[in-house]
């Protein structure tokens, strides 16, 4: 949604700006560009990838201390150079990257073009850029002063970035809603949307909050005012983001690398949380609020995308193993239908990123009305994990395939035992049945190891259905969630239509869609509906559909009705979806590799969606 990457400091800036943006172009890949002072502002802007950019600046003189660049995911006015950030104003004295959304601008806009301003673009950006030179030059105040008044007058979300030619020995960053973080070196500074260009620097950041200005200076000091001109002092925090951690390793894309880290990132959301062999398991986050937690009257989960089917799977975990009524909720739903919140209500909310603006704005309106709200987040120090009382991470490190595969699998580790504690706590499962559980939850990433070998089977699988216009993934109980994640996969990086159903709502429907070139997903690994899911898969064989079957290793009776079957390791019930969901997550990669699509970045997303 949009990434922000600024430089101050001794070096040159344009290296570390472009080589941010590389790492930033998962978050908005619509258009970039890039900004540098010396002696004046020097400004490039291109339609499409960082690569585009890096085209047309080749030959140009782009030396200078101080600069800015900015990757987009379009908003207001379609991709094209003249939309692409920076924004510069009238005067050609103030440039700025926007990331968020204005949403009074077409007013702003009126009242400058009144004033006679003229605009170039469709963007929200242009009119802030213009705003702040009209209030700069009307009030007669510096660079910063200008951009805290002009916040004042401006309602949506934001991260900014401001350079003005007559203050070229600063730089002005802004945060409402949309994230922003300062990296601090030796005499040197940073802004940008996530630590991901500034940890080849610096460990050091400073989490900038909301409605904060911070003024970046070219000797290495820095300060913070709140839009009301209060000084606020921010601590600095040691990060421990890692750079191989952000890059390859050797796997043609991101998403590749981090469907094989599952066996590491499933057991890294365990660490230090798990001792099947004694018994025991913990969450430190729930351990605070144990007495709270367990006697609320409801859970409510609140997420979006693959977030949310998390927080379906959860449902099933929390009432069969908790007994505790449990609800989802879609986050851009929940936040605006007035529901009702009551003070003994525990809200768990989900987020990769930390920074959804929908699942933001749902918590905050849920910690607004009294109820304890708890953070299942990957990203550290993201905003939903400031605004929760407790949580826990996930601990899944950096995922930058904007298609999300081990954060989900690592939501679902967490979920699960968060379940199993209350389960157990609340005397709702018995002391074997929770061992039982335990052990099994230890065993889960040697199994996913175990489904990662059968790579080429689904590849083959892949090459066989990927000409597909339209598919179905069923699945019941504890697979449908799965269904939908597996059809979420497909149709977001390969762009053929799927559907996820629960098995037996096919009938209601879906089936009229069936014939001879319709691929349909079953996921089939469930010991309680077994023989439920087989008479779906004859009703789908009458029609003459091809069968792609998940099944556990040993099944006799599916196999023999599949036209393909994918094989896991048998587990527990409420564990499976942490296996039935993988072969899905390779089936959509190949599928999308095959089709020529970029996997990394598909068409029209984002990977952190911070507007709504
Ligand atoms: C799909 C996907 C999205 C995200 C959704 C929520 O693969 O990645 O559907 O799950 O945008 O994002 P987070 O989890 O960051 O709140």
């Amino acid at each position: 949604m949009c990434g922000i990457v600024a430089y101050i400091g001794e070096r040159q800036a344009s290296p570390i700006i472009m080589e941010g943006l590389k790492r930033l172009e998962y978050r908005g890949y619509d258009s970039a560009g890039i900004s540098i002072y010396h002696d004046k502002i020097k400004t490039f802007k291109k339609q499409g990838k960082v690569l585009e950019l890096e085209k047309i600046i080749e030959g140009e003189d782009l030396q200078g201390t101080v600069g800015f660049g900015h990757t987009r995911w379009a908003t207001h006015g379609p991709p094209n150079d003249v939309n692409a950030h920076p924004h510069t104003s009238n005067s050609g004295d103030i440039v700025l990257i926007h990331n968020g959304i204005i949403e009074n601008y077409a007013s702003l806009k009126a009242a400058l073009m009144d004033l006679g301003y003229s605009f170039t673009s469709e963007t929200d950006t242009e009119v802030l850029v213009n705003l702040i030179e009209e209030v700069q030059k009307s009030r007669n105040l510096t660079i910063g002063e200008a951009v805290r008044q002009s916040l004042n007058m401006v309602v949506g979300a934001y991260a900014i970035v401001v350079i003005d030619a007559k203050e070229p020995d600063k730089i002005i960053g802004a945060k409402n809603s949309s994230p922003l973080v300062c990296g601090v070196g030796e005499n040197e500074l940073f802004l940008a949307s996530d630590a991901t260009p500034i940890v080849k620097y610096t460990d050091k950041v400073i989490y900038i909050k909301e409605d904060e200005v911070i003024t970046l200076c070219d000797d290495g000091t820095y300060s913070i005012v709140n839009l009301e001109n209060e000084v606020t002092e921010n601590p600095i925090e040691h990060i421990d983001l890692k750079l191989e951690s952000i890059e390859k390793a050797g796997f043609e894309h991101f998403m590749l690398k981090e469907i094989y880290q599952q066996p590491i990132t499933i057991a890294e959301s365990m660490r230090g949380r798990i001792n099947a062999a004694e018994g025991w398991a913990k969450l430190g986050g729930m351990a605070e609020y144990m007495n709270r937690i367990k006697q609320a009257d409801r859970i409510i989960l609140t997420a979006c995308g693959t977030s949310w089917h998390s927080a379906l799977i959860a449902e099933y975990l929390f009432e069969e193993l908790a007994r505790i009524p449990t609800e989802v909720e879609y986050a851009s739903e929940f936040r605006y239908r007035n529901p009702i919140i009551k003070t003994n209500d525990f809200i768990i909310a989900l987020s990769q990123s930390g920074e959804t603006a929908d699942t933001l704005a749902a918590i905050k309106m849920a910690k607004d009305r009294g109820a304890l709200i708890y953070g299942i987040v990957n990203v550290v120090g993201s905003s939903i994990a400031r605004e929760t009382h407790a949580g826990s991470y996930i601990h899944a490190g950096p995922e930058i395939g904007v298609a999300s595969t081990k954060a989900f699998t690592s939501q679902l580790t967490v979920l699960s035992l968060m379940a199993i504690i209350l389960g157990y706590e609340k005397g709702m499962i018995s002391q074997g049945y929770y061992r039982q559980l335990l052990t099994e939850l230890e065993s889960i990433p040697a199994k996913v190891e175990r489904i990662l070998k059968v790579d080429d089977h689904i590849k083959y699988i892949a090459s066989e259905i990927k000409d597909a216009n339209n598919s179905l993934y069923l699945g019941r109980g504890y697979n449908f969630p799965v269904a939908l994640e597996g059809a979420l996969k497909l149709k977001e990086i390969s762009y053929i239509h799927a559907e996820g159903y629960p098995a037996a709502e096919m009938k209601h429907g879906p089936i009229a869609l069936i014939d001879m070139h319709m691929p349909i997903v079953v996921i089939a690994t469930n010991k309680r509906y077994y023989d439920k899911v087989v008479s779906n898969i004859e009703e789908v064989k009458a029609r003459k559909g091809i069968i792609i079957a998940v099944v556990t290793e040993g099944d006799t009776a599916i196999k023999a009705l599949a036209d393909f079957v994918i094989e896991v390791p048998t587990t527990e019930d409420p564990l499976s979806p942490l296996l039935s969901v993988i072969p899905l997550q390779m089936l959509a990669y190949h599928i999308a590799v095959m089709r020529d699509c970029n996997v990394d970045q598909p068409r029209n997303l984002a990977k952190s969606v911070t507007v709504e």
